[in-house]
């Protein structure tokens, strides 16, 4: 008689759920039972087992990131560190700024004098949901300007400004103070509040990213960086899967969403 061939290292579904930032093994196990987890688009049962590496695990829909060795830092990026891998002028790189291994690499990116918050992370799929145009998530800038922005520069920045790529999608802002603007788009387009700014006559002085999707952090002083939370990390995929949902026909690649169990 031969031995079994050895599959792939296969682990519990519920372990595989808690590294995620799911919960407990316990509540994991809850989820499982109320039919709430896929593993590749079917209904899991408790006794499951997952190759994590490979298998596709999703939670109500949202597909979860449970290979090992998945990493996410949020950074407070400072004014003068660029957001690329290599600088080939030399100046210092926002991955100077986190542990070297695993490699990371920026979820988009914030100008060379743009200050605030930043993930970095080695999940690609993360990090495609948060960047790529037709899922963009909510970022919250604080703009200080130069001059005090009218009512009416106020309703062009809202409602849409015409830049020499197009005109900018309607934009939530408000007038915190005489120079203090608060800004929040869901494009990601280069400089863009640096150029909707501008573009009504008040270039910006300082800007500072104050939020991403559902995740802030007033702690983090300017260089220094966090793991998130698996906590964070879930519900960033949710809000990254949240903004597909709000408009079905984004075009993009929807491959890696996968309906629930009918309820
Ligand atoms: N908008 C900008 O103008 N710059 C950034 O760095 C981010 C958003």
């Amino acid at each position: 008689m031969t031995a079994p061939e050895p599959g792939p290292p296969r682990e519990r579904l519920q372990k595989a759920l808690a590294r995620a930032g799911l919960g407990s093994r316990r509540a994991c196990e809850e989820l499982i039972a109320d039919e709430r987890v896929t593993v590749n688009g079917q209904v899991a049962y408790l006794g499951d087992r997952v190759d994590p590496e490979v298998d596709e695990v999703a939670v109500d829909g949202v597909v979860v990131g449970v290979r090992p060795g998945l990493v996410h830092y949020v950074l407070n990026k400072p004014a003068g560190v660029v957001t690329t891998a290599d600088d080939p002028q030399g100046r210092p790189t926002v991955i100077g700024l986190v542990p070297a291994e695993p490699r990371v690499h920026p979820v988009g990116r914030l100008d060379l004098e743009t200050e605030g918050l930043l993930i970095l992370t080695n999940e690609g799929e993360l990090t495609h949901r948060l960047t790529h145009p037709s899922f963009g998530v909510d970022k919250e800038y604080l703009a200080e300007v130069d001059g005090t922005p009218s009512r009416g520069a106020l309703r062009r920045l809202r409602e849409g400004v015409e830049l020499d790529d197009g005109v900018t999608a309607p934009a939530r802002v408000s007038l915190l103070s005489d120079h203090l603007l608060r800004i929040t788009i869901h494009e990601g387009r280069n400089r863009q509040v640096r150029r909707m700014c501008e573009a009504v006559g008040h270039p910006v002085v300082r800007l500072v990213r104050t939020r991403i999707g559902p995740l802030t952090d007033r702690t983090l002083a300017p260089g220094e960086w966090r793991d998130l939370t698996g906590e964070e990390v879930h519900e960033l995929r949710l809000a990254a899967f949240a903004e597909e949902d709000d408009d079905g026909d984004r075009g993009a690649d929807r491959s890696t969403r996968r309906s629930g169990p009918r309820r």
